[in-house]
């Protein structure tokens, strides 16, 4: 957790330091379309209805650690980094805590975005994937945990 917290500090003087590359890069993302909806195969996972689990009803799992290796790929890698190895523009989810602690802080980033100043530097996912799409990528992510 100690590593975690000295992460998420060092991402936000990263986002104060580099605000206007960020900017740009919005800007630029957007005009390549980035806010369409990805199409997210959730065909062989659990249905989870509309209620939002406080946990990940997948940790594990097989099937939703594949379908979210290519959902993070097509919607969250621009910015966090193939195979969730970080280029620097964005956090390395591989230091997002396990288990309950991490789904949490993960729901939470995903479902609101992160917008801070009037900028935008994470978008918000809520209305773009599936609550199937969205925890089979934490499901990927969790198994990719360098902690
Ligand atoms: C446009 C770039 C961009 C995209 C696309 C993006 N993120 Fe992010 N994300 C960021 C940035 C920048 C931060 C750090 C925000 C801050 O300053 O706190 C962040 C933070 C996070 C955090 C919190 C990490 C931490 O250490 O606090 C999580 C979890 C996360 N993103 C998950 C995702 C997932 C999952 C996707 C795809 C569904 C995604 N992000 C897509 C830019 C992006």
């Amino acid at each position: 957790m100690t590593r975690f917290r000295k992460i998420t500090a060092a991402a936000a003087v990263f986002g104060l330091a580099t605000a206007a590359g960020l900017t740009v890069l919005s800007t630029v993302a957007g005009a390549h379309g980035d806010v369409t909806p990805q199409a997210v195969d959730i065909s062989g996972l659990e249905p989870l209805g509309e209620e939002w689990r406080e946990e990940n009803p997948y940790a594990g799992h097989a099937k939703a650690i594949e379908v979210g290796a290519s959902a993070y790929n097509q919607n969250c890698a621009r910015c966090h980094g193939l195979e969730v190895i970080s280029g620097g523009i964005a956090p390395d989810l591989r230091y997002l805590p396990q288990g309950p602690e991490g789904d949490e802080w993960f729901a939470m980033r995903v479902r609101n975005g992160v917008v801070r100043n009037g900028m935008t530097y994470m978008p918000d996912f809520d209305e773009v994937l599936s609550q199937e799409a969205l925890w089979a990528i934490r499901a990927y992510i969790e198994s990719r945990y360098d902690g």
